[in-house]
């Protein structure tokens, strides 16, 4: 029985599902061999590392001063969010108060939504904060949640994993371009958290949602790039369902889609896309060829049409490679996950004949399963009653990508895997604005390899994310670049004696780059992780346990705003947490 690569013609395992067992001894020694019973597997079978128990029982050998008893509190590194100069409030809603235990496969938990007294229209909102705080006690696996308003989705997180003593975390995520849609009137807050307990996944969550909303003063402008759609349409699944009204994309042909009707006066649209990946994909990166290969991107369809490509940051949800690494800081995304922006402008003349137009999605390669739906944000001409459009031209060529494979043995060996799309369309839209041609243009790279050494005993990724996204034309012509490095080593000696040592290495970058005309801000971000864990074995037992992660969050823009961070955590101490608000000096202009 090998911790590490049992099969490493798989790359690796990601095996959850173990008999459940109130015994000392680590399980993980032998789960990757049993693949028994255990109601976890309907909830997320696929697991790379240490489970929640093991992590129990990981944590129960350590020395005393890290049992704590009070609740320790688990953070996403982000910057601050803070209202406009000059803003009033903040005017605080509860929206809902709820534990979630027996969850799963069960409605999402619903609440009536009114639109706060304070909130007298959209135009007033200077900074709206969705802040979602819970807790949890005992031991559970980390869960996905979503939180939809109407159907559009507001919100989509990875729980944090408890500790026996508790841990709580709280996300504050700004949602201002959701303002229509907290204004617009009466509608059903859904949330769904599919958890499952028993006697050894114990861990209940309790969550606290709560809108804060900021007020511009009358005189106060926006800068017309950011003003919020005036209508925001869901594109997902419409209650009553049995679980999050995400579109569950289970493999490479499966397309998921819903139909949408567009007013007769929008003048710009673009689709923001919500994506998460489960079960066999949670670690897509790791994946060798007879698992589709590593590579995997969701292509948004209109009417059958690819017009947009989103190629995901990998998101390592908090019990992802081991564990420990993710305490207290978790990894970038994982408790806030980011959203894509599709441009649908040049598509507009299509969507503007008063029909409904079919709006899919499909992840390239998949397997089960991947969580997707969108919010399609319209912008609309408040003096003409309609507008009109054409598509000047679209290009989109077929992905074009390939997989090398090599190995000696049939054991270590080397995958490599590259692939890139372009995608552009250009179209006109006429309105009391006036005849604007909006393009959309994306360049997407992609390599990853995966190098399996050590007869399977050691296991190296190596990959990068490069998408290009230029919108030109108009007031929010912007050009985004985003690039996202993923490192991981996992390794050890021993492999397979009952003493050893399983170690693994993470080093991942969200670094992204933001400019535009009208007035829009002009922004880089570099936000970066290098995170290590360490469990020795000694005669299967754990004979200790170690881990560290330092982070350096360094955002930039032109309006002032700035904020940088560095943090360094060793276990569950942070040793070092320097942070600058007013990053003077630094400033860009
Ligand atoms: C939710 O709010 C209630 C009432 O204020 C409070 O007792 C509870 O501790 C809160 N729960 C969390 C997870 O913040
Ligand atoms: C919205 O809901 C509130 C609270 O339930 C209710 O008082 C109000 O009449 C509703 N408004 C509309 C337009 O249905
Ligand atoms: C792919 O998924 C769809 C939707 O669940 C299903 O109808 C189809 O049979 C699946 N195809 C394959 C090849 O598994
Ligand atoms: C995408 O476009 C760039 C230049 O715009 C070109 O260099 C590259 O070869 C194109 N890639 C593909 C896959 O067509
Ligand atoms: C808007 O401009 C496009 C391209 O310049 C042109 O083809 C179209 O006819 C114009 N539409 C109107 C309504 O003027
Ligand atoms: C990953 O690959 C890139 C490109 O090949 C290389 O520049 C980088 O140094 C590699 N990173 C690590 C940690 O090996
Ligand atoms: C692995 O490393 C640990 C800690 O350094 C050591 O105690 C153990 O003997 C080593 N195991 C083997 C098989 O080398
Ligand atoms: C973070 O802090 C450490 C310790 O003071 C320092 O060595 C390092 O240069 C800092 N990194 C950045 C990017 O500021």
């Amino acid at each position: 029985m090998f911790p590490l690569n049992s099969q490493p013609s798989r790359g690796h395992n990601r095996a959850r599902t173990m008999p459940t067992s109130s015994a000392p001894r680590l399980l993980f020694l032998c789960f990757f061999t049993l693949l028994a019973h255990s109601h976890f597997s309907v909830a997320r079978p696929h697991r790379l590392g240490l489970s929640a128990e093991d992590v129990a029982t990981v944590e129960a050998a350590l020395p005393a001063r890290h049992l704590a008893k009070a609740k320790t509190t688990f953070f996403e590194v982000n910057r601050p969010l803070h209202p406009p100069r000059g803003s009033s409030g903040p005017c605080s809603t509860l929206l809902l108060s709820q534990s979630f235990a027996l969850t799963l496969n069960k409605p999402p938990v619903t609440a009536a939504y009114s639109p706060p007294s304070c909130l007298s229209g959209a135009g007033d909102v200077s900074l709206a904060v969705l802040e979602w705080r819970a807790d949890c006690h005992g031991v559970q696996y980390d869960r996905i949640f979503g939180v939809w308003l109407g159907g559009a989705e507001l919100l989509r997180g990875s729980t944090a994993e408890p500790r026996p003593g508790g841990v709580t975390w709280s996300v504050h995520k700004d949602v201002t371009k959701y303002a229509s849609l907290l204004a617009a009137g009466n509608s059903t807050l859904a949330v769904y958290l599919g958890n499952l307990i028993d006697d050894t996944y114990n861990g209940v969550y309790y969550a606290n949602l709560t809108l804060h909303l900021y007020f511009r003063r009358k005189a106060q402008l926006t800068a017309a790039a950011s003003t919020p759609a005036d209508l925001i349409v869901p594109v997902s699944r419409s209650l009553p369902l049995d679980d999050g009204l995400w579109f569950v994309v289970q493999n490479k042909t499966d397309i998921e889609s819903t139909r949408v009707a567009v007013p007769a006066n929008a003048y710009r649209a673009v689709l923001e896309v919500y994506v998460s990946s489960h079960y066999s994909d949670e670690f897509w990166y790791m994946n060798t060829p007879d698992q589709n290969g590593p590579f995997r991107e969701v292509t948004v369809l209109l009417d059958g049409d690819v017009v947009g490509a989103v190629w995901p940051f990998p998101v390592i949800y908090t019990g992802g490679i081991n564990p420990l690494i993710w305490r207290p800081i978790t990894s970038i995304g994982s408790f806030n996950l980011p959203t894509y922006d599709i441009e649908l402008t040049p598509f507009l003349g299509k969507l503007l004949d008063s029909k409904e137009h079919e709006v899919g999605f499909a992840v390239t390669n998949a397997q089960n399963s991947w969580y997707v739906n969108g919010n399609l944000h319209l912008w609309l001409d408040p003096k003409g009653s309609t507008t009109t459009g054409g598509l000047i031209s679209y290009d989109a060529p077929k992905l074009s990508g390939s997989i090398t494979s090599h190995s000696v043995d049939g054991i270590d060996g080397e995958y490599r895997a590259t692939a890139s799309r372009n995608i552009s369309a250009t179209g006109w839209v006429s309105s009391s604005r006036g005849n604007i041609t909006t393009t959309f243009a994306q360049r997407l790279s992609f390599a990853n390899s995966n190098v399996v050494s050590n007869k399977g005993g050691a296991q190296v990724i190596n990959q990068t994310t490069d998408a290009h996204t230029d919108v030109g034309g108009g007031a929010y012509a912007q050009q985004v670049h985003q690039s996202f490095p993923l490192y991981i080593f996992q390794g050890g000696n021993g492999s397979g004696t009952s003493s050893q040592r399983l170690m693994r290495r993470v080093e991942i970058g969200f670094v992204e780059s933001r400019a535009g005309g009208g007035g829009a801000v002009t922004s880089t971000l570099r936000n970066e992780q290098v995170a290590e864990a360490e469990v020795v074995l000694r005669d299967d037992q754990v004979a200790g346990a170690s881990w560290r992660m330092h982070q350096v969050y360094n955002y930039g823009a032109s309006n002032g705003g700035c904020y940088l961070r560095n943090v360094t955590s060793v276990g569950y101490d942070v040793l070092f947490d320097n942070n600058v608000a007013s990053c003077a000096g630094t400033r860009r202009r």
